[in-house]
């Protein structure tokens, strides 16, 4: 039940921090460390390489996965839209793993893979929040993102318990396999948990930008680079499904090569500056849009910030900034929607789960 909450989106994007603790203690063994099971953990470890499969905002919070599995287990990792992958299926390794990623475990575009897959006779595993579900019963095992049923067609909560979960799958494979961790990820993620508590409790401030940046406007730009680019990915997908303005998610270094045409005076531009490798750049990015008149809105993290400024989110591990620096996109998808009094919950056109190919 939504309880005083006027949507069900309002109230999930607020379960995120409870989301997070349950996961970590879901994961947890009486001595305080994370466990999976271990032929879960044997077959990750086993593969060459890991091929994510899922959709929509499923595929968004497997592009972080890649980057996860990648820096913190070091086994290379190809995400790919399911609905491509089944008729366009890339050269793959000699000994793979599927990862299907899916809240409802029900998406019709990452059956038909796992079933092709299953064919060929490799392993697979699926990340889903429902126990039970198809794809859950048809791979070779499941875990589980316990965030509790997602009402809202729009995905949030179930997109960081997607990422809080491959992030520990990351962590287990990295011990399993000797290699040095340099971070305690269950204290991390606790920092992330209060971070994203200090975001549910600035909704005034997502609902000032989007008033003054999307109220009236045809069309919006998220940038970001690095690890940022798949979250702005996610943020104009948000964005796009429940407020219906059109929305593109860029890298930054990519708009000069076309899309910056689309710049004219007043053209709202989200920023991320989350990441200190490419702080300066992505700020140089702004400034380029700028010049052409755009009307920016730059989003960064503590230690990052600059005068220019909107908004800054808690500092967080830099792997981990994802789990935090969506919620500002999440709650500025919800207030712009709302104030163009649109169906926050159930947007038109779209389902909550997508049954047919
Ligand atoms: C976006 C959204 C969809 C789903 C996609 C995959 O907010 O909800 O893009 O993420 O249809 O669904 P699952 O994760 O159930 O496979």
């Amino acid at each position: 039940e939504k309880g005083t909450y006027p949507h069900y989106m309002l109230k999930e994007i607020d379960e995120q921090p409870a989301v997070i603790r349950k996961i970590i203690q879901q994961y947890q063994n009486e001595s305080g460390q994370l466990v999976i099971d271990q032929d879960i953990v044997d077959a990750v470890d086993q593969s060459d390489r890991v091929y994510i499969i899922a959709a929509g905002t499923s595929y968004h919070a497997g592009l972080v996965g890649k980057q996860l599995i990648e820096k913190i287990a070091h086994i290379p990792v190809e995400v790919h839209i399911a609905s491509e992958f089944a008729y366009n299926t890339p050269l793959l390794s000699a000994n793979p793993l599927f990862i299907f990623i899916s809240q409802s475990g029900e998406t019709a575009d990452s059956r038909q893979v796992l079933v092709h897959v299953k064919k060929l006779g490799y392993k697979t595993l699926t990340v889903t929040n429902v126990p039970g579900s198809t794809l859950s019963r048809e791979a070779d095992y499941t875990l589980l993102l316990h965030a509790g049923p997602e009402i809202a067609v729009a995905s949030t909560k179930a997109y960081t318990a997607q990422i809080a979960v491959l992030s520990i799958l990351s962590e287990v494979i990295a011990k399993k396999r000797g290699l040095e961790v340099n971070f305690d990820l269950i204290h991390e993620l606790g920092i992330v948990a209060n971070a994203i508590e200090v975001l549910c409790d600035s909704k005034d401030e997502f609902e000032a930008i989007a008033r003054e940046y999307l109220s009236t406007t045809r069309n919006a730009f998220f940038i970001g680079r690095g690890i940022d680019f798949y979250v702005v990915l996610e943020a104009s997908l948000k964005l796009k499904e429940i407020s219906y303005i059109q929305a593109e998610g860029f890298a930054g270094g990519e708009l000069k090569h076309g899309t910056i045409a689309l710049i004219e005076d007043g053209t709202p531009i989200i920023a991320l500056a989350t990441q200190e490798s490419v702080n300066l750049s992505i700020r140089g990015n702004v400034k380029e849009v700028v010049a052409r008149g755009a009307n920016p809105c730059i989003i960064s993290m503590k230690g990052l910030e600059m005068e220019e400024d909107r908004f800054v989110i808690p500092e967080v591990h830099e792997i981990l900034t994802p789990l935090v620096s969506v919620i500002p996109t999440q709650l500025i998808a919800y207030y712009a929607a709302l104030h163009r009094e649109c169906d926050v919950d159930k947007p038109r056109n779209l389902a909550k789960s997508v049954t047919v190919e």
